[in-house]
């Protein structure tokens, strides 16, 4: 089970909360891990990536769509959540366009905590073998992330810098990951997302035949 992409939550009938994800890097992780005889369930957020040979998607938009998939995808082997899932959604969803006030006055928007797919998963009574999360962060990177790992309760966390501008990670072909286990933090060398991919799957390989 991989999951992919930005999730959208509404405001009203015509607008939406999103952010950058492209879903470059988990539809990589998804077919690199088809390529090596995986089955694999994709489930995706909207993107314009295509759907990546001989992997199953589910397309879904919000983080309670892409929640229902996954606990529906379960059980599984290994779980990578790639996905930009959301925190926050609308406690009031609209279902009309919300009008713009005359008197130059702005709504204010309530919000709700989204479900925590990853942590759920983790948490599962049929908890897939390997649990593996993405920490998008823009600050004190690996420490974050490391904390990130224990309050979710993945086994491994790549974590990503998604704060420089110099070279963005949302949308690009290429990213700088740490692998952290419990055995502590690796940094790999900045690489394709394909590549970065291949050498996951090569180290859930060998993970799985330990
Ligand atoms: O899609 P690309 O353009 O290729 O960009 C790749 C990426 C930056 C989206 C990817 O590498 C990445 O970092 N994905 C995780 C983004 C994220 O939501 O990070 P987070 O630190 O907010 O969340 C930590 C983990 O919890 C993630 O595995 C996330 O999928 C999961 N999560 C987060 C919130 C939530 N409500 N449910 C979750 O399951």
């Amino acid at each position: 089970l991989v999951t992919s992409g930005p999730t959208h939550e509404p405001i009203d009938a015509v607008r939406y909360i999103a952010n950058h994800s492209s879903g470059k890097q988990g539809h990589a992780i998804a077919a690199a891990l088809a390529r090596e005889g995986a089955t694999v369930t994709l489930i995706s957020g909207p993107v314009d990536e295509p759907p990546p040979r001989g992997v199953a998607v589910v397309s879904v938009r919000t983080a309670r769509e892409m929640e229902a998939a996954s606990l529906a995808a379960l059980p599984s082997d290994i779980a990578v959540c790639a996905a930009a899932v959301g925190d926050f959604s609308m406690a009031n969803e609209s279902s009309q366009k919300i009008k713009k006030p005359d008197d130059g006055s702005a709504p204010t928007l309530a919000l709700k905590q989204n479900p925590d797919i990853l942590a759920t998963i983790c948490q599962h009574q049929v908890r897939p073998r390997l649990v593996i999360g993405f920490a998008a962060e823009t600050q004190n990177v690996v420490d974050y992330a490391m904390a990130k790992r224990l309050r979710k309760g993945a086994d491994w966390m790549l974590a990503n810098d998604v704060g420089k501008t110099d070279s963005p990670v949302f949308g690009s072909d290429h990213n700088m990951v740490h692998l952290i286990t419990e055995m502590g933090n690796e940094a790999w060398p900045e690489a394709s997302k394909q590549e970065i991919a291949d050498h996951l799957v090569d180290r859930i390989a060998k993970e799985l035949n330990r």
